[in-house]
């Protein structure tokens, strides 16, 4: 029997339980008399509320309040004038009469699930490929560079950034604690506090995927490539200033600038570059090609544009499609590989871990994430398996490889495996060519004057209510990049120390003359 001829009894919009019940009452639990106790069977009522107090799955551990959308990517199929596939087999970029369909996730970072999207903060940009491969994911930010460079720092890294586990309130003294022992964050400090660290809506916002990546061609070489989508629509950033002014009327200003953009079909757009640079160490560098804290200057490694990518599908339900969509670095497809980088292979173990306990061990069935082909697999069961992917057609009996009598095979790979060749001593160290300032340092003397502004007058309100200690070894740090950089920072800290004092006073004698409330009970 299908579900279509039971339908036809009743029209689409009564209100049913999820066992498919009328619910004739909706306003009152069943009690004795009107004014209760209430009964236990009370089943529509128990079903209800049980549900209700489900509604949540943990949220994200960072990146918790994001916005999404549909849309399409198109390769345009060329590399600077030569055949993209020169460098990479993966049809998503050979491919140019496709429009492979792509799931975008926004985010801000540090704090929960709705708070203001005016805070200065990295934005996530998350894309979801549904290449006719299978699923490639790339998920990246809006800026070009990250804090840290080792894995196993990024759990205190976000710990010292989210809220004190007392106070529940976040503190800049805790992050600048973290920071200021991490100079390698320099550069992406200098980039946070600059306007840069508050981009004035999704759309005009650019998108890296930070690391270097890799690409295979059919011979099975490789190339390091870095990835970044710029907006059609421009760049804005945003001024403390301006993102207060926001933030008093508003505090969910982004999500908003985007669906409504979308619904009125003023498409966002970006355009994906590529920086590619020969697969190897490059002694001659005085940064490592691997580092995530370093920018591949443009001048030295140009980008190419490569396709584009349209944004012009709202979400139907925001938990179903959102929330629940699971983005990880290891989702490449035929063509496309990992570096070394050992921050992204931390992060590859990092995403599904989470996404097995934050939406299920079987998130991958979910429309949002399950690819667009055909999926044949021997996996099994776990909670709320609904497969429509059975594994194999011919012999539903043989859920194992290999088997003589049946079941899936393994695939013909594609084209020439790339096998990079590794060898070493195992063990804990920091890369030799760590160059934390010098980067730093440029970043800041290219900035304009209002955004170098900006940047030391946030940095100073930061600091302000950080111990001397704090200070002292951040100052340091930002002399190192810069020694105009550290002297502006210094005298700002020390005008600020005076004038706290001062506003201390003057708000105290304020709170004192104002009166006191009403009491209208
Ligand atoms: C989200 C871990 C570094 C971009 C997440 C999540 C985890 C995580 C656990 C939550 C995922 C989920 O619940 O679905 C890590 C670790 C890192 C790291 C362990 C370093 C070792 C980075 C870097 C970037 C980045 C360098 C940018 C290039 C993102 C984005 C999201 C995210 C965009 C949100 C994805 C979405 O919209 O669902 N990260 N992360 N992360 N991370 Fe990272």
């Amino acid at each position: 029997m299908t579900d279509q001829q039971h339908q036809s009894k009743e029209p689409d919009d009564i209100l049913t339980n999820r066992q498919g019940h009328p619910v004739t009452n909706n306003q009152s639990v069943r009690t004795v008399g009107n004014r209760g106790p209430t009964t236990l069977e009370n089943y529509d009522f128990l079903e209800k509320i049980t549900h209700f107090d489900r509604e949540r799955t943990p949220e994200r551990v960072v990146h918790a309040r994001g916005a999404g959308a549909h849309g399409y990517f198109q390769s345009y199929g060329t590399v600077n004038g030569e055949p993209i596939s020169k460098y990479t087999r993966a049809k998503v970029f050979t491919n140019t009469n496709v429009q492979t369909p792509v799931f975008v996730r926004f985010s801000t970072v540090v704090h929960g699930g709705h708070s203001p999207e005016t805070l200065r903060d990295p934005r996530g940009f998350a894309v979801k490929f549904y290449t006719e491969d299978g699923n490639w994911d790339l998920v990246g930010n809006n800026l070009k560079i990250f804090f840290i460079r080792d894995p196993l720092k990024f759990p205190d890294m976000v710990h010292s950034f989210h809220p004190d586990p007392v106070t529940n309130v976040q503190d800049p003294e805790r992050m600048f604690d973290f920071l200021c022992q991490s100079p390698e964050s320099a550069h992406m400090v200098t980039f946070l506090f600059s306007p840069w660290g508050i981009p004035a809506n999704y759309r005009q916002m650019q998108g890296s995927g930070v690391h270097a990546y890799k690409w295979v061609n059919e011979e099975g070489n490789a190339v390091l490539v870095k990835y970044h989508w710029e907006p059609v629509q421009g760049i804005k950033n945003l001024t403390q200033k301006e993102a207060d002014q926001i933030q008093m009327k508003d505090f969910n200003h982004a999500t908003l600038d985007l669906y409504e953009a979308i619904d009125r079909s003023d498409y966002p757009e970006w355009e994906l570059y590529v920086q590619l640079m020969e697969d190897g160490e490059h002694a001659e560098l005085n940064f490592d090609p691997l580092d995530p804290t370093k920018l591949w200057y443009k001048e030295d490694y140009p980008w190419h544009k490569v396709g584009k990518m349209m944004l012009n599908k709202n979400p139907e339900n925001y938990f179903t499609e959102v929330e629940q969509a699971a983005f990880g670095t290891g989702v490449l497809v035929d063509g496309l590989d990992f570096s070394d980088d050992k921050l992204l292979q931390g992060r590859t173990f990092s995403y599904s871990d989470t996404q097995r306990y934050r939406v299920g061990s079987n998130y991958l069935q979910l429309p949002i994430n399950r690819p667009r082909k055909h999926v044949a697999t021997n996996q099994e069961g776990g909670q709320m398996d609904f497969r429509t992917d059975f594994g194999s057609r011919q012999n539903p009996h043989v859920n194992y490889e290999p088997s003589l009598i049946g079941g899936l095979k393994e695939a013909v790979n594609p084209g020439k495996e790339h096998e990079p060749y590794v060898e070493g001593n195992v063990k804990r160290e920091k890369i030799s060519r760590e160059n934390n300032f010098e980067q730093a340092g440029r970043t800041y003397r290219k900035f304009s004057d209002w955004e170098r502004d900006e940047l030391i007058s946030n940095l100073v309100a930061a600091l302000s209510s950080c111990r001397k200690e704090i200070q002292d070894r951040m100052v340091d740090i930002f002399a190192n990049c810069d020694e105009d950089y550290g002297k502006r920072v210094a005298a700002g800290l020390q005008t600020a120390g005076a004038e706290k004092d001062t506003k201390m006073e003057a708000a105290v004698k304020q709170a004192e003359q104002l009166g006191h409330p009403s009491d209208p009970y």
